[in-house]
């Protein structure tokens, strides 16, 4: 049985940058079968519903589900929204652990950002005066899961684990510490620090090298990995896994669908290719793939950078300059066999 892998392209840049990733994959040593279905704004267009009944049951059925991007101003003031259907396929999903990686010369920093919880999935309405609301619940088991995954992925690192919150001022917060002191005694490898959410933000853009794994609820963790993607480079080269227990993992760059350059051809996809190499590494177990996915990236920026990133490459130049690297660098053919 191939290895089952929905694509969801999305909107925007989304379907510029999943196609490199589809020419990456079939170009890999893998026995795969690749769906492409709508999801996100376009399928708000053709189906009324940005995540379509088949296109979910694909979803629950796969092996991993990498994603573009969903999104645009067209979409923005509808009754039914892009995002909608990205929230509620994370929760279908239940990946509840959406980690994403900031690498440059002297940082390595992950956030674990909780993903199926807090401020994008409480309570929500209108009050007779007017009123708007959002909460922010979270119950300790939601807590418990997140933190444990970034215990066991900090004992694997550098063991150190910065939890951040705002313990000073949110209930949520306090709970979410005591739950993380609490572990802490189960992991005495790992050294734990707890960080205030403003002070922390200051520390990714002053000292992003003192990180090593970040632990935050969802909408802390939205932000602060935004931040630390662009101390490290941009939002162009950034990478998330999301992942939940015993059912596929979501895989997708942390950029949105930039509508500002969307349809240019100039988007880049290394974000995209490094979610490649996750799902490669956490969905299909290929770590030797993943790695020869990240070198063939690292040469393509060296060789052909996109303006983003400096350069002036468009995407299909930097994806051709990828994929020689990725079959005729010698150590990269040689994993790739
Ligand atoms: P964005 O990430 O789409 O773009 C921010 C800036 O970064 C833009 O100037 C864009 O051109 C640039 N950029 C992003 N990715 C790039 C890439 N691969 N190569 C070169 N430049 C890149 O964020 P923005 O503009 O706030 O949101 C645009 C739309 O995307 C909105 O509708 C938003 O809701 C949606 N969005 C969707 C996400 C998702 O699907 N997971 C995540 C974030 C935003
Ligand atoms: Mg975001």
């Amino acid at each position: 049985m191939p290895d089952r892998i929905v694509v969801l392209p999305g909107d925007g840049i989304g379907p510029e940058v999943a196609g490199v990733a589809v020419r990456v994959l079939r170009e890999l040593p893998l026995d795969v079968s690749l769906a492409e279905l709508p999801f996100g704004g376009g399928a708000i267009d053709t189906h009324g519903d940005p995540l379509p009944a088949d296109t979910l049951a694909a979803c629950r059925t796969a092996d991993a589900v990498l994603l573009g991007a969903v999104g645009g101003p067209q979409w923005d003031a509808g009754e039914v929204r892009p995002e909608q259907g990205l929230i509620r396929l994370r929760r279908e999903l239940d990946v509840y652990a959406n980690l994403r990686a900031a690498v440059a010369p002297g940082v390595d920093l992950t956030i674990v950002r909780e993903l199926v919880g807090g401020l994008y999935y409480g309570r929500r309405g209108v009050r007779e005066d007017g009123t708007v609301f959002d909460t922010c619940e979270y119950h300790p088991t939601q807590i418990e899961r997140v933190a444990r995954r970034a215990f066991e992925l900090a004992r694997g690192r550098r063991g150190l684990l910065t939890s951040v919150d705002k313990a000073n001022v949110l209930d949520t917060s306090r709970l979410w510490r005591r739950i993380v002191t609490g572990l802490a005694n189960e992991y005495s490898d790992v050294e734990v620090r707890h960080a205030l959410v403003d002070s922390a933000a200051m520390t990714i853009v002053t000292d992003p090298g003192s990180f090593d794994v970040v632990v935050t609820e969802n909408t802390f963790g939205d932000i602060l990995s935004d931040v630390a993607a662009a101390v490290t480079g941009g939002l162009g080269l950034a990478a998330s896994a999301s992942l939940g227990d015993g059912r596929p993992g979501i895989f997708e760059p942390v950029h949105g669908s930039a509508p500002d350059i969307a349809g240019a051809g100039v988007a880049n996809p290394t974000g995209m290719l490094r979610s490649v190499a996750l799902l490669l590494e956490h969905a299909l177990h290929r770590a030797d793939l993943a790695r020869a996915v990240e070198r063939a990236v690292e040469a393509a920026l060296a060789t052909a950078p996109t303006r983003d990133v400096g350069g002036s490459a468009t995407t299909a130049e930097f994806a051709d300059a990828a994929l020689s690297a990725l079959t005729t660098t010698p150590a990269a053919a040689g994993e790739a066999r």
